[in-house]
């Protein structure tokens, strides 16, 4: 008889930062030196499609797909996640033994995003968020979205804020364990539902100095990093959260692109240094800025992740003037093509259950 094949399917979104993550202070639980701050986007123009399957007819070891070709699963943040989330569900098994040993076959994991994988766009967030989510799924976890955050946070820091609609923090924590170091729910969608995220594409390349590598350097060797770790973020963590509650864009535009110029400022200052932003994004700031003077207040905000690709905040009313604007400064020529994700994710809660 052919054994059952078991299969759970799920949908993260990408979370962009407004106050950015750079740098650990565990590398192996991936533990930050300072809490941060995202808003999650539309799953329309970004997301990753994960689903989970096992079976004891499955070959011995574990396997992930992504995007079509085979990934190593051995690595141990990967191998993190799968143990957490086994150890969950054996507990259940131990307590029923009318339940099948999903812990105990081999997993088999297939992704796919549909926006270019390791360019600076938040992939790892929301494949990590994925994954974890997909085998909880499987698994039938009566986990919350905090206990997964805990577990995505293992295979990316980003990706616990992935698991949450919405304007989503990461609790730095101080347990040495990671125990209190989740995501959690600053604000719904709903709360402030106008507003809304371009993405200019600069380029798709995979990025030269990946984010683990980069923030590693940038910890042992940045001088300027201590005190954007140990004042200036947890002060604009307080600002940034207020802002969002009185939905008072100008102080969320000025703080998002404070924070951005202080984590670049940061990678400069890494020795040796690490260049993420490139002319084509030093000509989306320029345009920010020619926004904003026009407007005689601040109506658009630009942030950059660890690559060139520019992400630009704004509100929905502001669509023709900000949007519009850029595509008529930068148009489709200098390899930039425009995404604007719709809205953030309108549930609010966490992802949907496939
Ligand atoms: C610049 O979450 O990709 O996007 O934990 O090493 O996987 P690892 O790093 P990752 O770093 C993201 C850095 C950032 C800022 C942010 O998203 O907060």
């Amino acid at each position: 008889m052919a054994s059952t094949i078991h299969r759970a399917s799920t949908t993260a979104p990408v979370n962009i930062a407004v106050i950015k993550y750079w740098g650990k202070r565990d590398p192996k639980l991936n533990l930050p030196t300072n809490s941060s701050l995202s808003v999650t986007l539309s799953q329309a123009d970004l997301r990753t499609h994960t689903t989970a399957s096992c079976s004891s007819s499955y070959p011995s070891s574990d396997s992930l797909i992504l995007n079509g070709s085979s990934q190593d699963v051995s690595g141990a943040r990967t191998q993190a996640c799968f143990r957490e989330l086994r150890a969950l569900r054996k507990a259940i098994e131990d307590g029923d033994d009318s339940l099948p040993k999903l812990s105990t076959f081999p997993l088999k994991v297939v992704s796919e995003n549909n926006f270019p994988t390791a360019a600076g766009l938040a992939s790892s967030a929301a494949g990590f968020a994925a994954l974890v989510r997909a085998i909880a799924n499987l698994y039938e976890l009566p986990s919350s979205p905090t206990e997964l955050s805990r577990i995505a946070r293992q295979g990316s820091g980003s990706a616990c804020r992935s698991l949450f609609g919405g304007y989503v923090g990461w609790e730095q924590g101080s347990a040495s364990d990671g125990s209190d170091s989740v995501a959690f729910q600053v604000a719904p969608a709903a709360h402030w539902p106008n507003m809304r995220a371009l993405i200019l594409v600069a380029s798709a390349a995979k990025k030269d100095v990946s984010s683990t590598s980069g923030m590693q350097t940038t910890v042992a060797t940045s001088s300027l990093f201590a005190s954007r770790a140990a004042e200036t973020v947890p002060r604009r963590m307080n600002e940034m959260q207020k802002a969002i509650q009185e939905k008072d864009f100008e102080a969320f535009g000025k703080v998002t692109m404070m924070d951005s110029n202080s984590f670049h400022a940061t990678c400069l200052d890494t020795y040796p240094p690490i260049f993420y932003l490139n002319d084509t994004s030093r000509a989306a700031i320029k345009v920010v800025e020619t926004i904003n003077t026009a407007a005689g207040k601040i109506i658009a905000a630009y942030t950059f992740d660890a690559g060139p690709n520019a992400v630009i905040y704004y509100l929905e009313e502001n669509e023709a003037k900000v949007a519009g604007l850029f595509k008529a400064a930068l148009g489709e020529k200098d390899g930039w093509v425009g995404k604007r994700g719709d809205a953030i994710e309108a549930n609010g809660e966490a992802l949907e259950k496939a």
